[in-house]
Formats: structure tokens, C-alpha cells, sequence
């Protein structure tokens, strides 16, 4: 059922670092966002695929982490992601992306989940770096960072409280708790 993968792909931050992503299988999740609604068609984003060692640690020394949970420099060595999609616009498409960036990251998403895969939709690597480091030419905008993996982690949904606080948080045994806001409250009268 939709809804069950839905709230099975949940943000996951920490993986089996030494359990591979295979290039085919990243190529395959891509794939499925060529089928993605996109204004006017255009379908500007493009992507690359990053599935080893040397080029995986260049992209997380740009990645900031779950930023509520302060006391947490974000995955360690052993549980980090083994693989990234780097989402890009190509500006000689057009010149905004934010609306299908979303939707197609979503998407990617859920096919990761649906074939057991997890992952992080990532949009605070420091552009100017991941370009450098990755030698990104002027001509695409990167957009969003997908990490993706097999996920080392429990992440629990649970509904947010009276006092609306949707800041995720860790319990005592690591299990990561995400609050989502209540139906009543986000359908308006
Ligand atoms: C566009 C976008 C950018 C995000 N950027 C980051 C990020 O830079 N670092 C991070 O740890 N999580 C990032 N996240 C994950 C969110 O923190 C996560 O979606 C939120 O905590 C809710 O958890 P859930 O995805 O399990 O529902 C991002 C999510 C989205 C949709």
C-alpha cells in the first residue's frame, strides 16, 4: 500500500557503510523519476552517482546533519552512506527547479524504500565545495544531495504534541523519533 511505504521512508542519517549500493540499482531509482510530473514538461534535472570511497567522503565533508540534534557531528566512519545521487539543474533548461526537485527526490526516495534501501534527502552541502571537489560545471545549480543505503537506524513517527514542537529527537536507545503534525491541524476549516 502506498500509505505503508509512505511512513516506512523515513529520513535515515546512519547505514551499513560496508553493505555497497550497486551503480545499476542507483541507475534504476533515477529512472523512475524520468516519470515524474515536471512544470511545462521541461524535466531540466539531471544526476550524478557517486558509489565509492574517495568521492563518498568528499561529499560528506559538505553535508551538515540533523541539525536538532546538536550533539551530533552527524554519521560515523562505519555508518556512513555508501552511496549518493547528486541532484542538478540544467540551467540551459531553465533557470528554476525547487518544485520538481522535491517531487523527484521523493520519488527516488520511495523506490530506495520500497527495494529496502534507505536514505537522507540532503540540502545543506556547501555547493561551493561539492562543485570543486567534484569538478560540477557552472552550467548545472546542485540541488539536493540524496544519500542512500541500507539504514543502521530505528526512526519511530509519532504525532507532534499540543505544543506543535516537530523538532525530531533521540531517545535513550538511539531511536530516532520524528514528530508529524496532526491531520485536524493541517486541513483548514
Ligand atoms: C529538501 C530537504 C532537505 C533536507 N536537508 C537535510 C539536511 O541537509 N540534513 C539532514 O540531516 N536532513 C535533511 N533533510 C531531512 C529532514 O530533516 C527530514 O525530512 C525531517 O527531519 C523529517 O523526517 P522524515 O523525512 O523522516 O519525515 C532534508 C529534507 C528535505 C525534504
Amino acid at each position: 500500500m502506498l500509505k505503508e511505504l509512505v511512513m516506512k521512508n523515513r529520513s535515515c542519517r546512519r547505514f551499513h557503510q560496508e553493505i555497497p549500493v550497486q551503480r545499476e540499482t542507483l541507475e534504476q531509482l533515477i529512472d523512475l523519476s524520468r516519470y515524474v510530473a515536471s512544470p511545462h514538461n521541461m524535466q531540466p534535472l539531471k544526476y550524478l552517482i557517486f558509489c565509492d570511497e574517495e568521492n563518498n567522503e568528499k561529499i560528506f565533508s559538505t553535508i551538515s546533519w540533523a541539525r536538532y540534534i546538536e550533539s551530533w557531528k552527524g554519521p560515523a566512519q562505519g555508518e556512513r552512506p555508501p552511496s549518493y545521487i547528486i541532484m542538478l539543474g540544467d540551467t540551459a533548461i531553465k533557470d528554476h527547479f525547487e518544485r520538481e526537485a522535491g517531487i523527484a527526490a521523493q520519488t527516488i526516495m520511495l523506490g530506495a524504500t520500497e527495494i529496502g534501501y534507505g536514505g537522507c534527502i540532503l540540502g545543506s552541502a556547501h555547493q561551493d565545495k561539492l562543485r570543486e571537489y567534484l569538478k560540477i560545471d557552472n552550467r548545472y545549480r546542485i540541488l539536493l544531495v540524496l544519500a542512500i543505503g541500507k539504514p543502521a537506524e530505528k526512526v519511530v513517527l509519532e504525532e507532534a504534541g499540543p505544543d506543535g514542537d516537530i523538532k525530531y529527537w533521540r531517545d535513550k536507545d538511539d531511536v530516532h523519533h520524528v514528530p508529524k503534525r496532526k491531520l485536524e491541524d493541517i486541513i483548514l476549516e
